[in-house]
């Protein structure tokens, strides 16, 4: 188990530069295998889920070949359609992009269900909805699914959730079936347009990735394409509040302001002192910060991926801020971990409060799920004294190389290996 350990309560300074966005990263790689020819992803981020499915990918005997500058080649003419294991399938959330793109390459497709943060159920139901419409049978037995299609043929499918992985998964299924698939209700977030635009450089004919409908009409041939992830608007959004949390002056660089137009207009309204300029963004924690009220939602609303990072900012805000999960079920964990830090904070249902400002004193935590560390990490570099986050493993899921960009803005941050 990995721990990270921080040594709080300096003003830092610097710059960072934003990855490649996990979540467009971990649906590019499994698309990769409808393509009938070779194909690159540059801009992948070095992180523990892009390990993973490289193992799936090869573990079909697809030829993989990855970089030290974030490229990697997929070479899937010679893959086997083999069940997935369960162990594969439970390594991350994103396994089950493997759903759409077997199914939509061969027809069949068995694996289990996915693993991914305990943020809550995370049921499956709508992209076997999707996979069902375009004429695919679905036998569920406890947690394995086996997914077979004579042949795969367009449809139009409502999500009754604007699910982020059904829309990707359908679209992966639909990309070579026969005639013309209308998703509606799909879900908007930049990486279904950074995923479209990927498949649409190969070939497929996919329009409306970014709005409520996509059409994707069937193509038999996959070719060649080079693609760069955009980047990444979480670990964007995650930096700019450290920034506001415990920087002099912060400057992040290679960010999308768009994709994060929700968090800065919240980030605003705190009172955080931040400038946009082009694909930078320099923000300081010289001003006093106010309470603020989040509701979290699907793009462009506020993310809920952002919603426990924020967390720890607010303990920083005069008075009661309110944050109100519309999402997920249990994603809350990490406030009872900032309350050992002296955070003042109550959860009632899908509700919390968090009362500031509060001096938060460093002590042993635990990374619950992903952002709630991300968010913890923020509390620790806050805090003053040591702070100790086991479960860093979650963390390093989705922030590449997080310790070294630390470091390099001045913080006293180290992983340990126990
Ligand atoms: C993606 O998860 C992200 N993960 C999540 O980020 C993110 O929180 C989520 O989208 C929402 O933005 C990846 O992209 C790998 P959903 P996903 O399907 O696709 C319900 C992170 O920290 N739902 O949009 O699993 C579901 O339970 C991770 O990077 C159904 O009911 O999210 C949830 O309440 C955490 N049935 C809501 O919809 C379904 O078939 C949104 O889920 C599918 C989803």
């Amino acid at each position: 188990m990995k721990i990270l350990k921080i040594n709080g309560g300096k003003q830092l300074e610097g710059t960072v530069s934003i990855s490649g966005s996990k979540n467009s990263a971990v649906a590019l790689i499994p698309a990769a295998i409808l393509c009938d020819e070779n194909v690159t992803i540059t801009n992948v981020p070095n992180i523990s889920d892009i390990d993973a499915l490289e193992d799936i990918l090869e573990y079909l005997g697809a030829k993989v070949k990855r970089t030290d500058n974030g490229e990697i080649s997929i070479d899937s003419c010679n893959i086997e359609n083999k069940p997935i294991p369960e162990d594969a399938s439970k390594r991350l959330r994103a396994s089950y992009y493997f759903m759409g793109a077997l199914l939509g390459r061969h027809k069949k497709i068995e694996m289990y269900f996915p693993g991914g943060c305990t943020i809550g159920a995370r049921p499956i139901d709508l992209h076997l909805k999707g996979f069902e419409a375009l004429g695919a049978k679905v036998v569920q037995d406890n947690n394995k699914y086996t997914i077979t299609a004579d042949e795969l043929v367009g449809n139009s499918i409502y999500l009754d959730i604007s699910s982020v992985g059904a829309t990707i998964n359908i679209i992966l299924a639909a990309v070579k079936a026969k005639g013309t698939t209308i998703i509606e209700n799909a879900a908007k977030e930049p990486e279904i347009v950074d995923l479209a635009s990927f498949l649409n450089s190969m070939g497929a004919k996919i329009s409306g990735a970014g709005t409520s409908n996509i059409k994707i009409r069937g193509v038999s041939y996959l070719k060649s394409c080079i693609h760069e992830v955009i980047p990444d608007r979480i670990e964007a959004a995650t930096y700019i509040m450290i920034g506001a949390a415990v920087c002099k002056k912060l400057t992040v660089e290679n960010v999308i302001p768009e994709h994060i137009y929700a968090p800065l207009q919240k980030l605003l309204e705190m009172g955080v002192d931040l400038h946009i300029d082009g694909d930078k963004i320099e923000v300081t924690n010289k001003n006093k910060l106010r309470k603020v009220n989040v509701r979290t939602q699907v793009y462009p609303g506020f993310p809920t991926d952002l919603q426990q990072i924020i967390a720890s900012l607010m303990t920083q805000a005069e008075g009661e801020s309110k944050i109100h999960e519309t999402l997920y079920e249990n994603r809350f964990l990490n406030l009872y971990q900032l309350c050992k830090m002296g955070a003042i904070s109550k959860v009632e249902g899908n509700k919390a409060t968090i009362r500031g400002k509060t001096n938060l004193v460093g002590t042993d935590v635990s990374a619950t799920d992903l952002r709630a560390g991300a968010g913890l990490v923020i509390a620790g570099l806050l805090a003053s004294g040591t702070t100790t986050i086991s479960g860093a493993d979650y963390i390093l899921r989705g922030y590449e190389n997080i310790v070294e960009k630390l470091k390099k803005i001045g913080a006293k941050i180290e992983l340990i290996q126990i």
